[in-house]
């Protein structure tokens, strides 16, 4: 698509207005913003009228396509079978991808992944990684190649050449009240999905009290936006919607999610962690043409974890990426953070919820996560559950461990997370973990 000239005011009326832009005017706004041309503030007030007025198919689309075209497009089609990979929308304790991926890898399905850092109160996959100590994510493009070759997977962070327009655009967004918007969420996610030389996509778009979208609602449509844009661009793109009211899994922080994360894969998974990452793993194994169907698919997801396939590709993967892999088979061998207090239960009674948004936010505080992008995290930071919605409680009784290294974080964590838990006298109703899955031929109930 040509960058044509346009005049940058009337492109901003125009949006204003509620009508829609062609795909030649939003290639000029992205590309003159990416190089440049354009000031933050013009940009600006595009984003915010798109943020209030939005785009439709077609203008999400033709925004994906200037932000994916702004830098390079990785073209993996030498390395043989379908390219499948996953994207979250985040979460808290959402490691999915640490054990989905090397389960879809030890069957052949090449999956090449690229992923971000946590910011704010959701976990980024790259600091997970870093936890494990040696392990690196900054690698060159035939490195790159040559361990997704190798091991049909690799796990990398995104380099500056990878959707370029998206890294400004998100950090504009970012300050200006113009992040939770879903043609914007959408191209921004699906533009780095696209560059990474994928054929099929599997999303899990997450709704509750810690994800982007707090409402099913809004989480459905993000969903549609995100298949609609995929199977515009020929990749088939499935996408399922999860539950994150409460934290997944018991391990919230770097390190302990990278611990229950080898935990899940050696067969002692929380059933939640479980319930998502077989139906997620199973559809990219479906994907990748290694599974007749889904169900089939969810099948050999769970063999690949009870008869060891994936962890072993898990620690062949670590070595590749210079981890070291003694401490993700003992534990013991980690230092774990000098601070470790309890927070114990204030009645007796159910947890009746324990507010995802809060926990993730107390996580941050004790280290694990960051206030601004240029703060460091502390790997050994975070929380355990002890306990999690619909069990019973005593009061006194210990509901969370802390892990910090900086010992003046506890008082404000521990006041976090208390704030994060109610208890009730009655048992709540079991909420279901994946209510739809939205394909091609639209949404459906699980
Ligand atoms: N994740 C992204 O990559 N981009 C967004 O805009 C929101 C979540």
């Amino acid at each position: 698509m040509g960058s044509e000239n346009f005049n940058a005011v009337s492109l901003i009326r125009k949006k204003r207005d509620r009508q829609t832009l062609t795909d030649q005017e939003i290639a000029f706004l992205v590309d003159r913003y990416t190089n440049g041309k354009l000031s933050d503030y013009q940009m600006s007030a595009f984003l915010m009228a798109a943020f209030l007025n939005g785009l439709n198919e077609q203008e999400a689309a033709a925004l994906t396509h200037s932000m994916l075209h702004s830098g390079k497009v990785l073209d993996l089609s030498d390395i043989p079978g379908k390219k499948v990979d996953k994207h979250s929308t985040g979460g808290v304790g959402d490691k999915l991808s640490l054990i989905l991926a090397p389960i879809v890898a030890s069957y052949g399905v090449p999956v090449p992944m690229i992923s971000g850092r946590g910011l704010g109160h959701t976990g980024g996959t790259l600091d997970k990684l870093e936890s494990i100590p040696g392990f690196t994510v900054d690698i060159t493009l035939d490195r790159y190649r040559s361990i997704l070759k190798a091991h049909h997977m690799v796990m990398a962070g995104q380099t500056s050449d990878i959707a370029p327009a998206d890294k400004k655009l998100y950090a504009l967004r970012d300050v200006t009240a113009t992040v939770e918007s879903i043609p914007l969420i959408a191209g921004s996610i699906m533009s780095k999905k696209l560059a990474e030389g994928i054929d099929a996509l599997v999303l899990d778009v997450k709704f509750g009290s810690g994800a982007f979208m707090n409402t099913q609602e809004d989480a459905l449509k993000l969903a549609e936006t995100l298949v609609a844009i995929g199977e515009k661009f020929e990749k088939e793109t499935i996408a399922y919607l999860t539950n994150m009211e409460q934290p997944l899994g018991y391990k919230i922080g770097n390190w302990l999610e990278v611990e229950e994360s080898m935990e899940a894969l050696q067969g002692n998974g929380p059933d939640d962690v479980m319930e998502v990452t077989h139906r997620l793993a199973g559809t990219m194994i479906y994907l990748g043409d290694k599974a007749d169907s889904m169900e089939e698919g969810i099948e050999k997801s769970k063999e690949a974890v009870d008869n060891g396939q994936a962890f072993e590709r898990w620690l062949k993967l670590t070595e590749a990426q210079d981890g070291e892999t003694e401490c993700l088979q003992d534990f013991d061998k980690y230092d774990y953070a000098r601070h470790q207090i309890d927070v114990k239960a204030s009645s007796d009674g159910y947890i009746n919820s324990m507010d995802a948004y809060k926990i993730g936010m107390a996580s941050l505080e004790l280290g694990a996560g960051r206030k601004t992008k240029e703060d460091g995290v502390d790997h050994a930071a975070g929380i355990i559950l002890k306990k999690k919605t619909r069990d019973a409680v005593k009061k006194g009784e210990t509901i969370a461990t802390c892990f910090t290294n900086k010992e003046h974080t506890i008082t404000i964590a521990e006041q976090l997370f208390s704030e994060a838990v109610e208890i009730g006298s009655d048992k709540p109703m079991a909420g279901q973990m994946i209510t739809h899955i939205v394909d091609k031929n639209g949404p459906r109930l699980l």
